[in-house]
């Protein structure tokens, strides 16, 4: 596989790329339409094809996590697909269509998370309230980002926190932040007051906010990098699965890009399903559920805590107390 460019990769990219006799094999593992009934016969899977259509054909009532990474509002292209920009009403229309069909999939208990940029967030607000409890919004810095001459460049993204009544998981503990000690304060004993020493320096595991700034987008010397145009990190999906589904919940992304979100849930235990209407991003998220088969490590989730950026080297120390 090349790159869009057409020029091939260089020895260290880590790409993930699919090669023509992975297709077949990887294909053959797709649901098809109609799922079986029983859920144990299809626990976890990737269907290919338009969410909308599919969605009321699958079971109602069973999802305890939607992951809604749509295109944004932006002119930008899927494989040869483009989506263009539209009003911020438009897009909102859009949105509360989506939503109207996958509702009916939703338990009572299920979080919802949306993603978006600062002005599709505009929609989301709209859309969102209308058929969901709007709880927060997370905003994460991305560290990439294209200057503009006549603007602030744009360096961060939205992820809007909803849920589909007052009854709903959220596993703060499980979402810890691992965090540079600033200010190493002691008791009257001299004994740190919540944080630890170790050989690298000193840290405290911090409750998570919803301003999100250790979130690295991928790239080439990744291993979980692929050609799609918009992917999340696996870290990013780790931290919604983690605060807002258990094990054996059931976890949907009909927007599923490369995979990342059936790649974060595999890895935690929870069962899943994603749907996209690219066939080769579906045969990307299934040679990358294949691959998690032997590698179940999330980069920057070690000791069931996330690290800040460029901490790799502190990541696997001991702690000295
Ligand atoms: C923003 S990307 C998702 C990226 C993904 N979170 C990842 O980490 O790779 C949106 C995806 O939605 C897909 N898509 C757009 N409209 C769709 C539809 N009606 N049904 C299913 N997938 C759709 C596009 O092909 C694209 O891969």
């Amino acid at each position: 596989m090349t790159r869009n460019s057409g020029k091939p990769y260089s020895r260290l990219n880590r790409s993930i790329v699919i090669t023509p006799e992975d297709c077949a094999r990887l294909r053959s593992h797709f649901l098809q339409i109609p799922l079986p009934v029983a859920d144990e016969a299809w626990r976890s899977g990737i269907l290919h094809g338009d969410c909308l259509a599919l969605a009321p054909l699958l079971p109602q009532r069973c999802v305890d996590l939607l992951i809604l990474d749509p295109p944004y509002n932006l002119t930008k292209n899927f494989n040869g697909r483009r989506f263009n920009r539209q009003s911020v009403q438009d897009y909102a229309d859009w949105l509360d269509g989506v939503l109207r069909v996958l509702k009916p999939l939703l338990k009572n208990t299920a979080t919802v998370y949306i993603c978006g940029d600062w002005f599709s967030s505009a929609s989301i607000f709209m859309a969102a309230s209308e058929h969901l409890i709007v709880r927060n919004r997370i905003t994460w810095e991305r560290e990439k980002g294209r200057g503009a001459k006549a603007n602030w460049k744009n360096a961060s993204e939205d992820i809007w926190f909803c849920t589909v009544s007052d009854r709903y998981t959220f596993n703060t503990e499980a979402v810890k932040q691992r965090r540079r000690v600033l200010a190493p304060y002691r008791d009257a004993q001299g004994q740190p007051r919540d944080w630890e020493t170790t050989e690298q320096g000193s840290f405290r595991d911090t409750y998570p906010s919803n301003l999100w700034t250790d979130i690295t987008i991928p790239f080439w010397s990744m291993p979980e990098n692929t050609i799609h145009p918009t992917q999340k990190s696996e870290k990013l999906l780790a931290k919604l699965l983690l605060a807002s589904s258990n094990a054996e919940d059931l976890v949907l992304d009909p927007f599923l890009g490369s995979g990342t979100t059936v790649v974060a849930a595999k890895k935690l235990g929870r069962r899943y399903l994603g749907i996209d209407l690219e066939q080769d991003y579906c045969l990307l998220a299934a040679r990358r559920l294949e691959l998690a088969e032997s590698e179940s490590c999330i980069q920057g989730w070690v000791d069931g805590v996330f690290w800040e950026r460029n901490t790799f080297a502190q990541q696997h120390i001991k702690k000295n107390h």
